[in-house]
């Protein structure tokens, strides 16, 4: 059985001149042990699409099932299926313990005592918080936090879950325990969908990427496809003095000029080449009959540029 199946889902908020269509014809599938990282910029609908799928938005029109289980029909038996990990700083008692937040949370979710404290004590294991699980909740850094969001989200044992942005707003390294902690439970087959506008969480931590771009799922592809974009694609910089080449906007497909003008008495283009071939190169050598050229400088692409790339 599928872990996740969304059909033509869409939702939109407000009515009239306002309204805002925050979902456009979704479909989206997960096979149980995935893990996919769906991308967009701010305000895509990333995070509506995850309050749709853990039902606490109505989808306005579209299906949704989690492990079989519609998410608008039945509601109650859906969530027990999924947990959605929002972040955020708040929704703990400060004053006590990481291990106490965790037991009460546990005991919550409707888990005995007994196994509130047993199955808290593998979640927290889960996001490496054991050796501080002892600390009150109020001395953690927010990275910290933020593990402790996503150990809660597994004390019911998940068929899905859902993490949106778990790593904005956190320093670098608190970012990395973060992707660490995913990175295990990926590894330990837990079904995630993750939510980011940060090329480097779904880089490391997926294998399949869906890019969201006003609501509608554009892309679907394997990490790999994605990188091998960022390898093949470039910016080039040239510069040189007498007649400037002839540059606006596209030269070809796949060719664009990204920013040109005057430099030092000369002229200074830089171009997008989306993938190296004869054509782009010949496109390239075209554009300056006249032109002197003096300095050439090719900047390799990363996963950052790429995704600028697909979601113009
Ligand atoms: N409760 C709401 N009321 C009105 N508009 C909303 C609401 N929630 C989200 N939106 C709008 O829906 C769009 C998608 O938002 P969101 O799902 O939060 O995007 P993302 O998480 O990708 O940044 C945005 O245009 C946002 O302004
Ligand atoms: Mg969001």
């Amino acid at each position: 059985m599928v872990a996740l199946e969304i059909v033509d889902v869409s939702r939109s908020f407000g009515r009239g001149d306002k309204a805002v269509q925050a979902l456009k014809n979704v479909d989206l599938t997960l096979e149980p042990g995935e893990t996919v990282g769906l991308l967009g910029v701010n305000g895509a609908g990333k995070t509506t699409l995850l309050k749709v799928i853990s039902t606490l938005l109505l989808p306005t029109s579209g299906t949704v099932r989690v492990a079989g289980v519609d998410v608008v029909k039945q509601t109650r038996e859906a969530r027990r299926q999924l947990s959605v990990v929002l972040g955020g700083e708040r929704g703990f008692y400060g004053r006590l313990s990481a291990r106490d937040n965790i037991r009460y949370f546990g005991i919550l979710s409707g888990l005995s005592h007994r196994a509130a404290a047993a199955r808290g004590e593998q979640v927290l294991a889960q996001v490496g918080l054991t050796e501080v699980a002892d600390r009150a909740v109020e001395t953690y850094s927010k990275g910290m936090k933020q593990r402790l969001h996503i150990a809660s989200g597994l004390l019911t044992t998940p068929k899905l879950l859902m993490l949106d942005e778990p790593t904005v707003g956190l320093d670098p390294i608190e970012a990395e325990h973060v992707r660490e902690a995913v990175a295990q439970l990926r590894d330990s087959g837990v079904t995630i969908l993750l939510t980011s506008h940060y090329m480097v969480d779904i880089e490391r931590l997926a294998r399949r990427v869906v890019i969201l771009q006003a609501g509608q799922l554009t892309h679907d592809l394997p990490l790999e496809r994605l990188l091998e974009q960022a390898t093949s694609a470039a910016e080039v910089n040239v510069s040189g003095a007498g007649v400037p080449p002839l540059t606006n906007g596209e030269v070809m497909d796949g060719v664009r000029v990204v920013r040109s003008g005057p430099l030092d008495g000369g002229w200074n283009v830089t171009f997008e080449v989306r993938d190296w071939s004869p054509a782009s190169l010949r496109a390239l050598a075209d554009l300056w009959p006249q032109a002197e050229v003096g300095d050439v400088r090719v900047l390799p692409a990363n996963l950052e540029r790429v995704f600028a790339q697909l979601t113009r």
